[in-house]
């Protein structure tokens, strides 16, 4: 049976790079793993006033990540971190305190960015965030995607033949990475 992996593509637009490029991963990836990609989009702000009756939204989504075998966030930096939605998101996973979603389960981090630098400042983030929060993060390859603009057409195929290899690369890499670690 498949390892159930869940794809966070850190943006909340529709045509978001972080999404197409969760969406190629999901076509790259192994037999040995099945790929859910979905978004922040429409998770309340996290509040703790909400801790004791938490919204519906935030319990949707702990129970996905707690079904989940392992998590790859797929991020572009907004002011040389990780956007505002996506850290929401974390903060809702993270909660109630020493109950994280995310305890335990496997971890990779993709970033990306239309500029040259690839997002590795928000890559950095959360490798920062995520250790006391999540189980391991995978270190290698490290994947810093730049110049991101002209890697799919109108229906978000991807052309950009350079990348193909490259997202291969890691989602086999993730496959072995899950494998390890999964309890
Ligand atoms: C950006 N962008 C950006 N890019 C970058 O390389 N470093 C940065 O610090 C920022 N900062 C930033 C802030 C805000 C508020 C926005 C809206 C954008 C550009 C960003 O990489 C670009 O808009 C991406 O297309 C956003 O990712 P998605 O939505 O395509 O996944």
């Amino acid at each position: 049976m498949a390892y159930n992996i869940i794809v966070i593509a850190g943006s909340v637009r529709k045509a978001g790079f972080s999404l197409k490029i969760a969406n190629a991963l999901a076509k790259l990836a192994p037999s040995s793993l099945k790929l859910e990609v979905i978004t922040p989009a429409g998770i309340s702000f996290f509040n703790q006033d909400l801790e004791g009756a938490p919204p519906a939204d935030w319990l949707a989504f702990r129970d996905k990540l707690q079904k989940a075998d392992g998590v790859i966030f797929v991020t572009p930096e907004y002011n040389r971190s990780i956007p505002g939605a996506l850290k929401n998101a974390i903060d809702v996973a993270s909660r109630p305190y020493g109950k994280s979603s995310l305890n335990g389960k496997p971890v990779g981090i993709i970033s990306n960015s239309p500029g040259p630098l690839g997002g590795v400042s928000a890559a950095k983030h959360l490798q920062t965030i995520l250790p006391g929060i999540s189980g391991p993060i995978m270190q290698q390859p490290e994947t810093y995607l730049n110049a991101i603009g002209d890697a799919f057409d109108a229906e978000g195929n991807l052309v950009k033949e350079s990348l193909k290899p490259v997202l291969q690369a890691y989602i086999d890499a993730f496959a072995v990475h899950v494998a390890k670690h999964h309890g």
